[in-house]
């Protein structure tokens, strides 16, 4: 069994084995090569995502001196500048304001509204897959599904939007632990370059609103309150890259699954009702997103340990979702599974803003395939992407007979 090693490929093969043993030694551990606490238990993770003692960030109370941090050099300030103005990496109050006035553009009627479009376009990327007789499912379906569908509803013209996905890879390199100069580098360009785009398309839309999610933002306000320019462009960018990394990852991360799980496919194919609880356990089975971070603002205690001021926690959600105290036999696949309160969206008040349309755009890729593609098998073993936090795969090459 491979210890928890963030670098090691054969951990990142099969993370569970080694969050079953961090489980089983107890409910925090420090590892120092990240300088960080681990947290493995369901329990634990649930209540430290709802705890006010810690936050995404600390800045809004602390300085980095304070913190017994270095600020990052001056030359990344473009990603920090992007990325510190997004509601994701705020705490309140401005997460607060924040996260209202984005929710009065992003409705649940709004994203209800574009099911049809969602299983149009899933349908027809499907239907693409199938006259070829295969294929890679990551770059034929998993990735243009709901690439095309957050930019549809920011309003981003087809024509523009090639590099949308490598600016958002880009720019994702820099949530990894510990990323390297090169990753910085890149995503500082990525940063530059999407932040200018989008400030264009703001200014278009300010002389020309639409029925879009940018017009959206920039007409959303609460008595004297709105969002400033760089909020607009950081909730841009926000929802590009949340909008469709972790869908992208959770599709093909499900399939590969269920084709490791022949039994529980077959099961599928024969009662498409399965789909609402399949989408769950697969997310729950293999986790796309495997941990988040979040720093101590005020000492707290876990399990008779003191985690002081200052400390950064690194909750493992991956861990967390096969923790046998909350789920029977939890390294079964199960799509029948009705009591799954999985935490791949987390809780609290960073509660993921696009779960149900990531739900939408899963439930409609899974739906074309088993009704398009009931012959869909494996082509080719896939490989693993080298990284850790976003875990997802190279591509998943697939034949229709
Ligand atoms: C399977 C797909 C998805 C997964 C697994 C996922 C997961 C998550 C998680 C775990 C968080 C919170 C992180 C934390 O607590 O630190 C989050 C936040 C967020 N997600 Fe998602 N997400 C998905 C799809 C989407 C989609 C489709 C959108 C938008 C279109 C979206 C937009 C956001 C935003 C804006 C936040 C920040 C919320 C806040 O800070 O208040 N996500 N997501």
């Amino acid at each position: 069994m491979a210890a928890f090693d963030p670098w090691d490929p054969a951990f990142l093969a099969d993370p569970y084995p080694a969050y079953a043993d961090l489980r089983a030694r107890g409910r925090v551990h420090y590892y120092e090569p990240t300088n960080q606490w681990l947290v493995p238990h369901h329990a634990d993770v649930s209540a430290l995502l709802r705890d006010r003692r810690l936050g995404r960030t600390y800045q809004h109370r602390f300085t980095h001196e304070d913190f017994g941090r270095t600020a990052p050099p001056p030359e990344h300030e473009p990603f920090h500048v992007l990325n510190d103005h997004g509601m994701l990496d705020l705490e309140p109050p401005d997460h607060t304001r924040i996260r209202r006035l984005v929710s009065k553009a992003f409705t649940p009627r709004t994203v209800e509204r574009l099911r049809p479009y969602v299983d149009r376009l899933a349908g027809e990327l499907v239907s693409g897959l199938v006259e070829k007789g295969g294929g890679d499912l990551l770059t034929d379906v998993a990735e243009p599904l709901p690439v095309a569908v957050i930019a549809e509803m920011l309003g981003i013209p087809a024509s523009d939007r090639a590099p949308l996905r490598p600016w958002s890879a880009d720019i994702c390199g820099m949530y990894e632990l510990n990323p390297s100069k090169e990753t910085a580098t890149k995503a500082v360009q990525a940063s530059i370059e999407f932040s200018d785009y989008l400030r264009e398309l703001i200014a278009a839309r300010r002389k020309e609103p639409g029925d879009d999610l940018i017009s959206g933002l920039i007409a959303a306000h609460d008595e004297d309150d709105r969002l400033t320019e760089q909020e607009m462009i950081s909730t841009a960018v926000l929802l590009l890259n949340a909008g469709h990394e972790a869908t992208v990852n959770a599709t093909v991360n499900g399939w590969w699954a269920l084709f490791r799980n022949p039994g529980q496919l077959a099961d599928l194919r024969a009662d498409h009702s399965l789909i609402p609880t399949a989408i769950e356990e697969l997310m729950r089975y293999d986790t796309p997103l495997q941990l988040f971070e979040r720093w101590v603002l005020d000492e707290i205690e876990i399990a008779g340990t003191t985690v002081p001021r200052g400390a950064e926690i690194a909750m493992l959600f991956g861990s967390a979702n096969h923790d046998p105290d909350i789920f029977a036999s939890p390294t079964t696949l199960d799509l029948t599974r009705e009591d799954n309160p999985h935490i791949s969206f987390s809780a609290g008040i960073h509660y993921c803003i696009g779960a149900p349309l990531a739900r939408i755009e899963l439930a409609a890729s899974m739906k074309a395939l088993l009704e398009q593609a009931p012959t869909l098998r494996l082509a080719a073993e896939p490989e693993r992407k080298p990284n850790f936090v976003i875990r997802g795969l190279e591509g998943l090459q697939v034949e229709v007979a």
